[in-house]
């Protein structure tokens, strides 16, 4: 953290006003490093395939969204509040504490009772006065004086979750907590002007599924990707930007046809035949493979860019962990220095979102597909209807599950028997696989994974403690630096500002022209620079024709140094970078 914010990586939000909690900005190499990595991400998922297409949705949307998408009703965490300071904490994220509690069931005011409980953690030495004290300032702040503490009880506790981890003081019971920031559209602070931020992007994927389809060509399978902020109003934000308020994602809906569509038209539906790759798409895969095809792009993904497997985890999660829409989750972690914690989760959900839409927006969000109606109507009539059946039963299982207070079985059973003729004729809901990463969360990851110290000699030839960010080329928020070896030198700071500028057109270089080169060397190590050029006399060609034009390449992870022609220095570089 300090390391971030000394050189310009990432800043406390607000910090000239003591900073506001669960949000931070990006410095400017922060800032390049982010867009780096996002450009990484758009360069994998979207321009290098034939079968993404993109889209910039805004943050506000229809509030009907959120809706239909269960986060106005679900999208809750489980919170407990400490009763005197009101500050609140995650239930499933208080740290145990040992100590003596100091309990009292109320207090006795002119002659009358009032039986509202109270209860202190005192840690080990503090004295019981100090629970009186605290107690005295509960009941005060309640609206009450001149009272008797009543009922006080002394018990030791081990391990308890039940105490506030700063007051001390006994916390509420659960209470679900909506993580969703509210705000107003236009001038009037109205229930029906209510509107959220998005708390992810993918819901205007799917809000906008029918539009991008109609306009881009696409047929099943084809993914839909976008890059952009969303904001969860955390209980506890921590781990520095781990868990923010405001952070920025990187999604991908991937629509796949349902195994029913799939083994219509090629016999069976693929499964996954091992743990590894499974290569190409193919026509014939069913749901699980896609997903496996997904979970280990976006581990390749990783890799690419600098975060080894071995610093990953996959925690496939367990059936009672599961969303109830989704069939599989896969949770990529990386092992950040506080655990292994969430970088990505990739799941596979069904029907759920599209069909969560066409109820609530009474649009159909269901797909024609020529292909699956030629085929049907080449099946057996066993065959159609076994798939018919199995199709029926899963859309009846959504249905049921979604249903409102109001709907009967006969209505469900009635739209489940629609859905399956639907899929007789060529038309059904596509499913998704969702590969969903944060992008604050991988720059914490990519830095975290960088930072390394070692043994350096100093300009004197005195060892010293380097450090340096080894971030992977494509990823450094600058490529590379270019000094000339002295900065009152006119012929050499000419010639090293015309380097500069072949290499700027291409990459992000950094001009640095002060001090001695070895410091020079330093700081570019400390931001992850991978490779410094410098120019020197022999540039020049004051020390012979040969190593005219050639410059010292130097490479931050090895030090070592090369000499290069400057007409190769380019390509070299691209290279490394591409
Ligand atoms: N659409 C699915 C979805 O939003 P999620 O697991 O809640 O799934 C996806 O979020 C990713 O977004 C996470 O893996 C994480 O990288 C990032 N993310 C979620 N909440 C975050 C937070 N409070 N701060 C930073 N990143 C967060």
């Amino acid at each position: 953290m300090s390391l971030c914010k000394r050189r310009g990586f990432i800043f406390q939000s607000s910090e000239i006003y003591g900073g506001i909690n669960g949000f931070w900005d990006y410095g400017p190499l922060g800032a390049e490093l982010k867009r780096n990595v996002k450009e990484a991400w758009w360069r994998a998922m979207v321009s290098q395939r034939d079968d993404i297409v993109g889209l910039e949705a805004t943050i506000i949307m229809s509030p009907k969204i959120w809706k239909a998408s269960g986060h106005v009703d679900t999208f809750a965490d489980l919170m407990r509040e400490c009763p005197l300071t009101k500050k609140r904490v995650r239930a499933d994220q208080v740290e145990p504490q040992s100590g003596t509690v100091v309990r009292y069931s109320g207090i006795s005011h002119a002659g009358n009772a009032s039986s509202k409980n109270f209860a202190v953690l005192l840690p080990p030495g503090k004295p019981i006065e100090s629970a009186r004290k605290i107690a005295n300032q509960f009941y005060t702040e309640n609206g009450h004086s001149d009272f008797i503490l009543l009922g006080e009880q002394v018990e030791k506790v081990e391990n308890s979750v039940d105490f506030h981890p700063e007051s001390g003081v006994m916390l509420t019971e659960a209470r679900p907590f909506n993580l969703m920031f509210k705000t107003y559209v236009g001038p009037l602070e109205s229930e029906d002007n209510v509107a959220y931020l998005r708390p992810e992007t993918a819901q205007a994927i799917f809000a906008q599924f029918k539009n991008v389809l109609e306009t881009s060509r696409q047929k099943v399978p084809f993914g839909i990707a976008q890059i952009g902020k969303a904001f969860r109003n955390e209980v506890t934000p921590r781990n520095f930007t781990f868990r923010s308020r405001e952070f920025e994602q990187m999604e991908l809906e991937y629509f796949i046809k349902p195994d029913e569509a799939v083994e219509a038209i090629c016999g069976t539906a693929a499964a996954p035949a091992s743990k590894d790759h499974p290569g190409e798409p193919q026509p014939n895969w069913g749901w699980q493979l896609w997903h496996q095809y997904w979970v280990e792009e976006r581990i390749k993904f990783y890799d690419s860019i600098g975060l080894p497997r071995a610093m990953l985890e996959e925690y496939w999660q367990k059936p009672d962990e599961l969303a109830h829409y989704a069939r599989a989750t896969v949770d990529i972690l990386y092992k950040f220095p506080f655990g292994a914690q969430e970088l990505e989760g990739i799941a596979a959900r069904s029907d759920f979102d599209l069909s969560q839409h066409q109820r609530f927006s009474g649009k159909a969000m269901g797909v024609f597909d020529d292909e699956l109606k030629a085929a049907w109507e080449k099946l057996p009539k066993e065959r159609q209807e076994a798939l018919r059946g199995r199709y029926y039963e899963n859309r009846k299982k959504y249905l049921a599950k979604t249903a409102r207070p109001n709907e009967t079985h006969e209505q469900i059973d009635k739209q489940a028997r629609e859905d399956a003729d639907a899929l007789a004729k060529g038309q059904y809901i596509p499913h998704v696989i969702e590969p969903s990463a944060g992008v604050d969360r991988l720059i914490l990851a990519l830095i975290c994974n960088a930072y390394a110290e070692d043994q350096a000699p100093d300009e004197k030839g005195k060892m010293e403690t380097r450090i340096v960010l080894k971030f992977h080329p494509r990823v450094a928020p600058i490529k590379v630096a270019v000094f000339p070896l002295l900065k009152n030198k006119p012929e050499l700071v000419a010639k090293a500002k015309s380097v500069r500028d072949i290499l700027r057109r291409h990459m992000s270089v950094f001009y640095d022209e002060a001090g001695a080169i070895g410091r020079r060397y330093r700081r570019q190590d400390e931001i992850g620079t991978p490779f410094c050029v410098t120019i020197d006399f022999e540039t020049l060609g004051e020390k012979g024709e040969t190593l005219a034009d050639t410059v010292t390449l130097r490479d931050r992870d090895s030090m070592k140094q090369e000499r290069l022609k400057i007409s190769e220095l380019l390509p070299f570089l691209l290279s490394k970078l591409c």
